[in-house]
């Protein structure tokens, strides 16, 4: 071995990937030959659209499209963007200045945190959240502050408790509605009081907008570039990977704040040459070419959302009731009683290892989803049923 060792802080600084425990069991299960359920991992299982394969794999085939790209983004796809902003939204977003193509939204707002977030400067971010949310700040050297979430308590109120509690003032606040894994979801009034607080106190607002089109039951999501006076303090990320099912090509875009606009535009010309150009093409068919695949994603989502939720409502021994989410392609649950006492890893290693179901621990989304865990919706309906089997063997025996 090397004498020479290497240690790094901000490595250090990371909570533990306790995502990581279920994971090497799942994969060491079905090494052994065993037939897992994954419902883990939030990784989109539905194939991209025919004809926005097509598109990219005929844009590959031409030489032009092989040089570097540009890192904001084709003007097309900006253009599509803006137009994805009008048709959804009513919002008008200048595709010049107020738009900009992100190799996904991940990527988009970790680099935006980056560029915008230095050490000592303070983040509010809830918990529990999608952990990106939380690691980009600490790969920017931030200081981070939770705010807890939960749909008993008042986020606003908390936003301001945290906001007269916090010194230095903070800088940045990230949110996400509908939200992993939580599922939770606001209305326009709500995100309205966002725009009053962060105009206020002069903060900047990241709103991950990842599931802006995955939503049922006849309720649609708010952007918050809708509310009136947004534009100065907000920036929006919308992606691509599941709207659209493309979640592997890695594209999305972002839009607000020219300012903040400006800010990511400035950093990723310094660090990416751009999506490769035949996955804008993609991305430009996805955006202004017929939307027929959205509707069918979210009735697919729908109809596994169902198959989970009302095979493990139905009455008998193993019963688990959770309420329906109206977005999303999760569903989030409180562990039933006797055994949330486990806590949620421990619950689903056990869950993994005699019902063959692989879910996400809340506690791996922050202290905040202790007590709860994830479903992502990403196998079809025919094995969810066969999951809901597995789920309810285990409930109806299984011993703290
Ligand atoms: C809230 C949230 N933001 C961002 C992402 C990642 O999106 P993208 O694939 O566009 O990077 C996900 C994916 O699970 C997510 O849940």
């Amino acid at each position: 071995m090397s004498e020479f060792r290497h240690d790094f802080d901000k490595l250090k600084r990371l909570p533990p990937y306790v995502l990581a425990e279920v994971t090497a069991l799942r994969h060491s299960a079905r090494a052994n030959g065993e037939d897992v359920i994954d419902l883990g991992m939030g990784n989109p299982d539905i194939p991209t659209p025919p004809h926005i394969v097509d598109k990219i794999c005929e844009s590959a085939r031409i030489g032009r499209n092989h040089r570097y790209s540009t890192s904001r983004g084709v003007p097309n796809l900006r253009l599509g963007a803006s137009e994805w902003y009008e048709r959804n939204h009513g919002v008008t977003i200048d595709p010049e200045t107020e738009a900009i193509a992100v190799i996904g939204a991940k990527e988009g707002l970790s680099h935006f945190v980056l560029v915008t977030i230095g050490p000592g400067d303070v983040v509010l971010a809830p918990d529990p959240a999608y952990p990106i949310h939380q690691y980009s700040v600490i790969f920017a050297g931030g200081d981070l502050r939770h705010v807890p979430l939960s749909p008993e308590t008042d986020f606003i109120e908390s936003l301001e408790t945290a906001m007269a509690r916090t010194w230095p003032k903070p800088k940045l606040l990230i949110i996400s509605f509908p939200a992993n894994p939580t599922t939770q979801v606001v209305d326009l009034a709500f995100m309205q009081r966002v725009v009053e607080f962060a105009r206020e106190h002069h903060l900047m607002v990241i709103h991950d907008f990842a599931y802006a089109e995955i939503c049922f039951d006849g309720y649609k999501p708010p952007s918050i570039l809708e509310v009136e006076g947004a534009k100065d303090v907000a920036i929006e990320f919308v992606s691509l990977s599941k709207s659209h099912s493309m979640a592997g090509w890695r594209i999305g875009f972002a839009a607000g704040n020219r300012d903040m606009i400006h800010a990511l535009t400035r950093i990723k010309s310094y660090l990416d040459y751009g999506i490769p150009t035949p996955i804008q093409v993609g991305g430009i068919v996805a955006l202004r070419g017929p939307q027929d695949c959205v509707t069918e994603n979210v009735a697919e989502y729908k109809l596994r959302r169902d198959a989970l939720v009302e095979g493990l409502a139905q009455p008998g021994e193993g019963q688990w009731k959770i309420e329906k989410p109206l977005a999303t392609m999760f569903v989030w649950a409180q562990i039933p009683e006797p055994l949330r006492e486990l806590g949620s890893l421990e619950f689903s290693k056990r869950l993994l290892q005699e019902a063959k179901v692989a879910v996400a621990p809340g506690i791996g989304f922050g202290e905040g989803g202790e007590g709860y865990v994830r479903f992502a919706l990403v196998e079809n309906t025919h094995r969810i049923h066969q999951a809901v089997r597995g789920i309810r063997k285990f409930l109806r025996s299984a011993q703290p």
